[in-house]
């Protein structure tokens, strides 16, 4: 389960998500768009705890699997 709360998603000077609040519950099958660029993979990034958010909080409850948008750049760990 991963709930976020009021967050922002910046690089570097750019603001691509602000103030987002959503709830992922078990089960849930969920696709997520966006054009190139938008920021889909840096909000996953977020999601798994491989990074941080700007502002706001992401709340996990038991383990988050992350497959990296290019495996061969992944830890195959
Ligand atoms: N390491 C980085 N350094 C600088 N800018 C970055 C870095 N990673 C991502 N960005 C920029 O952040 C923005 C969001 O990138 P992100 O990879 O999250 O988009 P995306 O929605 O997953 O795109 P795509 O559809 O191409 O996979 C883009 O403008 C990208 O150029
Ligand atoms: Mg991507």
């Amino acid at each position: 389960m991963i709930t976020v709360r009021g967050i922002d998603v910046r690089v570097g000077a750019r603001l691509l998500l602000s103030g987002v609040d959503f709830h992922i519950a078990p089960g849930d099958r969920i696709g997520l768009v966006g054009r190139n660029g938008a920021g889909k993979t840096t909000l996953l990034k977020i999601l798994a705890g491989a990074a941080a958010p700007a502002a706001g909080t992401v709340t996990r409850t038991g383990s988050v699997g992350h497959l990296a948008q290019d495996p061969r750049a992944a830890d195959p760990a």
